[in-house]
């Protein structure tokens, strides 16, 4: 459906003309389970996304509809909720709760929710609602924040309203992520670097279709499992803030000093901030071989040490690597299921999907859905 559509059905419901804003899901080619850790990510935004339609009211009520689900939400804006509830609105509400809290003016408004991005397979369905609503409650007043500003904003919404402590490289490329790019991102400081990928590689992001139940209680764990090393490491590195201050040879000295546990998860976050690093590197120069090599081998550690890959993520990254065509991949954003992304030669890659989600079902059982992407464009209005 095109935006205009999603306008006229606006109308319809809610007698307004309304103003468009969207934003996309992302995919991360490299950099897992960094960016919490204050160190560097590799994502894309994809072309799936999350449209909000706006229109401002006379009321102080915040109205919320989506396509997707029945019901109408209503909340008088005097007297938000401090927590969200587990609903679908939550991320919409969570950016009016959050603008106010920062001392931002949040008037009556009567939205209208349409998400492409699939939900519920790691491909940040919720950043891009939260950026896409903030853009939206954002234009009413005409409050202005950069767009740094603004995926922080949604990154406080996913911490404080929603309760997930996750970081900010799904809603700072969604805000940011530009056509044709990677965005290099230095999750401490904030500075990127919009790296081309070579215009004869395509994204192909297949979904496993699994999402394992404790997936969100996992994540948590893994973060206070970083934290903790973070703790041990500083007895000998006072100034370490985050797992992003420590060399692999600082961290190699104190092997026996570490439960293993602990170490094995450091270990990955060590490594994996290198290999963005060299991965910025290889991407510059167009060196997409060896960039694969650094997916591998960032597969690898995410199943063996962060321990967040599951079965059908490794099959899908095993079946990829014997197709013509692949030059690298692996399961991409929290884990535990969710989706692989793999870089494939342009003209292999329908070829590509349509072998991939063949031989996925023949050895799981399981129907995927694969989409062939490239990067696309971060948060406008339309
Ligand atoms: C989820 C979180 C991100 C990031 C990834 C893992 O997508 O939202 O902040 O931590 O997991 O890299």
């Amino acid at each position: 459906m095109k935006p205009a559509e999603l306008a006229q059905k606006f109308e319809g419901i809610f007698g307004a003309r309304p103003r468009v804003f969207c934003a996309p899901g992302r995919v991360n080619l490299l950099g897992e389970h960094t960016d919490y850790n204050d160190g560097f990510v590799m994502p894309c935004a994809i072309g799936f996304s999350t449209r909000v339609a706006i229109s401002p009211r006379p009321d102080r009520k915040l109205v919320i509809r989506s396509e997707d689900f029945a019901e109408q939400l209503e909340f008088d804006l005097d007297h938000l909720p401090r927590q969200g509830t587990g609903v679908w609105s939550d991320y919409v509400l969570g950016i009016a709760v959050m603008l106010k809290e920062a001392g931002h003016p949040v008037s009556g408004a009567s939205l209208l929710v349409r998400g492409e991005v699939p939900i519920g397979a790691g491909l940040s369905s919720s950043a891009a609602i939260e950026v896409a609503s903030a853009l939206a409650l954002m234009s009413l007043n005409g409050t202005r924040l950069s767009l740094p500003e603004v995926a922080k904003l949604c990154q406080r919404t996913e911490n404080e309203f929603i309760g997930a402590r996750v970081g900010i490289m799904d809603q700072f490329v969604s805000c940011l992520g530009r056509a044709g790019h990677a965005l290099l991102l230095d999750c401490r400081s904030l500075e990127f670097k919009l790296i081309p990928i070579p215009e004869n590689i395509r994204l192909v992001i297949c979904n496993t279709m699994v999402k394992h139940e404790h997936a969100s209680g996992a994540y948590n764990r893994r973060r206070e499992e970083c934290d903790e090393g973070v703790r041990i490491l500083r007895q000998w590195y006072p100034k370490a803030t985050a797992l992003r201050d420590i060399s692999l040879e600082q961290l190699e000295q104190h092997t026996s000093e570490i439960p293993a546990v602990v170490y094995k998860r450091c270990l990955h976050v060590v490594s994996e901030n290198q290999r963005v690093l060299e991965g910025g590197k290889y991407l510059t120069d167009g060196d997409v071989k060896h960039f694969g090599g650094l997916m591998r081998d960032s597969h690898l550690s995410l199943r063996d040490l962060f321990e967040v890959s599951c079965r059908e993520l490794d099959i899908m990254v095993e079946i990829a690597e014997s197709l013509e065509g692949f030059c690298g991949g692996r399961m991409t954003g929290g884990g535990f299921g969710g989706c692989t992304v793999n870089l494939v030669k342009a003209a292999d890659a329908s070829r590509f999907a349509a072998q991939i989600a063949e031989r996925y079902q023949a050895s799981t059982g399981i129907t995927s859905d694969v989409y062939v992407c490239s990067a696309a464009n971060g948060a406008s209005a339309d």
